[in-house]
């Protein structure tokens, strides 16, 4: 089961209008994370646009410190990126959100309808699809380098909160998905797409279209043993949720903000 970079290459170019990111793409067998290959390029003089592609990672990261576990089968890709613009390193989450937008809709025009769920996980029928990672390099308070890592579950085994590409197309009567390398470009273009949504069109209208494919708005959630729902995210990537509290007899709803990583949002209907 090779990896085809030709295949690639071409699938790149039938799906490219313009270029953004000029993409330059490095196969390996395996690797302890394509996160940390391309950092090792970097350092050696990579330039922005650098993707590694992996079949199998022994030493995957996944977010909060975790573990991505990376056989053969799923897609595992990083692609570097620098920046003109000036970002601050509070908005790194916006290069997630931008990600995660770009990835879901290019999905989505292919018919497979992958939503997003708070903050960086893809999703299918309710189940982890794949995720992101994103790591930087911070100068004086702003991003100078950017890692963007993601993983998608292909035709790789998943645990029971998860579900792969394949045995979803298997379910339905079209496959728009043939192959590993036309996933990749996929992934590559929805990178893409959401920088330059990001990037020229601006944070609010990035949001607004993250938001339009978050699964999470309008779950309740449960804060500190309050009940509250989420309406949206901040630019900085917290979940604005509406706690229901009660003073004297009015019931009043202050919004809070929930730093990523401080609750687990889960995959069936959710509380913390
Ligand atoms: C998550 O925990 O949801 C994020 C997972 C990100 C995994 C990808 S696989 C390719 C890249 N290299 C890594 O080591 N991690 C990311």
């Amino acid at each position: 089961m090779g990896f085809n970079l030709q295949n690639l290459e071409a699938a790149l170019q039938a799906g490219r209008k313009h270029t953004y990111l000029p993409f330059s793409l490095h196969f390996f067998e395996s690797v302890s994370s394509t996160n940390q290959t391309l950092w090792n390029l970097l350092n050696q003089g990579a330039i922005s646009g650098t993707v590694v592609i992996a079949t199998q990672q022994s030493a995957g990261r996944g977010q909060w410190g975790r573990q991505w576990i990376s056989p053969v089968g799923g897609l595992y890709v990083s692609v570097a990126i620098s920046f003109d613009h000036k970002i601050e390193a509070n908005d790194s989450y916006q290069l997630t959100f931008a990600t995660a937008w770009g990835i879901a809709s290019q999905l989505r025009q292919c018919g497979i309808d992958v939503g997003i769920k708070w903050p960086n996980d893809l999703v299918l029928n309710d189940r982890k699809l794949g995720g992101i990672l994103t790591e930087t390099k911070v100068n004086k308070g702003q991003i100078t380098q950017a890692v963007i890592g993601v993983g998608i579950n292909w035709i790789n085994p998943v645990p029971e909160t998860g579900i792969n590409l394949e045995s979803w197309q298997a379910s339905q009567d079209f496959r728009s998905i043939s192959c590993l390398e036309i996933l990749t470009s996929k992934v590559l273009l929805g990178i893409e797409s959401g920088m330059e949504c990001l990037f020229q069109e601006g944070v609010n209208i990035l949001l607004s279209g993250y938001l339009d494919l978050l699964t999470n708005i309008g779950d309740r959630v449960y804060v500190n043993n309050l009940s509250g729902t989420v309406v949206g995210v901040t630019p900085q990537g917290n979940l604005r949720v509406d706690l229901e509290t009660h003073h004297t007899k009015e019931l009043i709803t202050p919004e809070i903000y929930i730093e990523p990583g401080t609750i687990s949002l889960g995959y069936h209907k959710s509380s913390v």
